[in-house]
C-alpha cells in the first residue's frame, strides 16, 4: 500500500503538480461529482434473477425408452418382460402408474448408482451416458406395462444376448471387495435368485 502512494506522489511531482495533502493552506477544489446513484426498490426487484425458473418436463415418450433400454444397454443387467439380464433388479412394472415422474425414476436410479456404475465400469468399460431427455423415456418406458410386452426376446440382438450378465454378485459378500479391486472375483459363489 504504502508503496502505491510513494509511487502516485512521484508521479503527480513529476507532472509538477503537488500532491494536495502537501500543500498546506490550499483550498481543495470542489468536486462537481454526480450525486451517489441510489437504486430504487423498483430498481432493486428488476435487477434481481427471477425466482427459479422450472424448464418444463421433458415430454415423455414410452416407445423411446423401450429402443433406449436395449440401444444403451440396460438390458445387459435388468430384465423386462422376461427380458435382459439378471444381475440387476427386475423393471417390469406390474400396473401403470396414474403418473409417472421422470425426477423419481432418476431417484432411483441414483440409489443403484454406486453398484450400478461400478457394474457398468467392469461389464462395458464406461458408465452408460443419458441426458434428461433420454431419463424421461425411460421412466416412461419403466412405468408401462404395455410397452414392456413390446419388449421380447427377438427385439434383442444375438450379439447384445451375449452380453447379458446373470451373475448377480453385487448381491454376495464379495461386492465390496469386488469393487475395490475393480476386477472379477475367482470362485464366487452366486446364490439363484
Ligand atoms: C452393468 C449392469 C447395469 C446396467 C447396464 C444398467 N444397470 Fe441399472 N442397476 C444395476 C444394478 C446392479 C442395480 C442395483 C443396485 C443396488 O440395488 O444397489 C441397478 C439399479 C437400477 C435402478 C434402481 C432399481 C430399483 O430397485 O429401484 C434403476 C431404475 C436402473 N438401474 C435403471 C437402469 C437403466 C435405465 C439402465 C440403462 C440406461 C441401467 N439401469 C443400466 C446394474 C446395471
Amino acid at each position: 500500500m504504502k508503496k502505491v502512494v510513494l509511487i502516485v506522489a512521484l508521479a503527480l511531482a513529476a507532472c509538477g503538480r503537488e500532491p494536495v495533502d502537501s500543500a498546506p493552506g490550499a483550498v481543495a477544489p470542489v468536486e462537481e461529482s454526480e450525486p451517489a446513484y441510489e437504486p430504487s426498490a423498483r430498481d432493486i426487484a428488476l435487477s434481481q434473477p427471477p425466482t427459479p425458473v422450472f424448464a418444463p418436463t421433458p415430454q415423455m415418450n414410452a416407445r423411446r425408452g423401450r429402443i433406449l433400454f436395449i440401444s444403451n444397454g440396460c438390458v445387459i443387467c435388468h430384465r423386462v418382460n422376461g427380458v435382459g439380464g439378471l444381475a440387476a433388479p427386475d423393471l417390469s412394472a406390474v400396473d401403470a402408474p396414474d403418473e409417472v415422474d421422470p425426477l423419481e425414476f432418476s431417484a432411483r436410479m441414483w440409489r443403484g448408482a454406486p453398484a450400478m456404475s461400478a457394474l457398468q465400469t467392469i461389464e462395458l468399460g464406461y458408465v452408460i451416458e443419458l441426458s434428461a431427455q433420454n431419463i424421461a423415456d425411460l421412466a416412461a418406458f419403466a412405468a408401462s406395462p404395455d410397452e414392456q410386452q413390446l419388449l421380447v426376446a427377438d427385439s434383442v440382438s444375438d450379439e447384445m444376448r451375449t452380453w447379458f450378465v446373470d451373475e448377480r454378485y453385487w448381491m454376495t459378500g464379495e461386492w465390496e471387495q469386488y469393487r475395490q479391486r475393480g476386477e472379477k472375483i475367482p470362485n464366487m459363489t452366486i446364490e439363484e435368485p
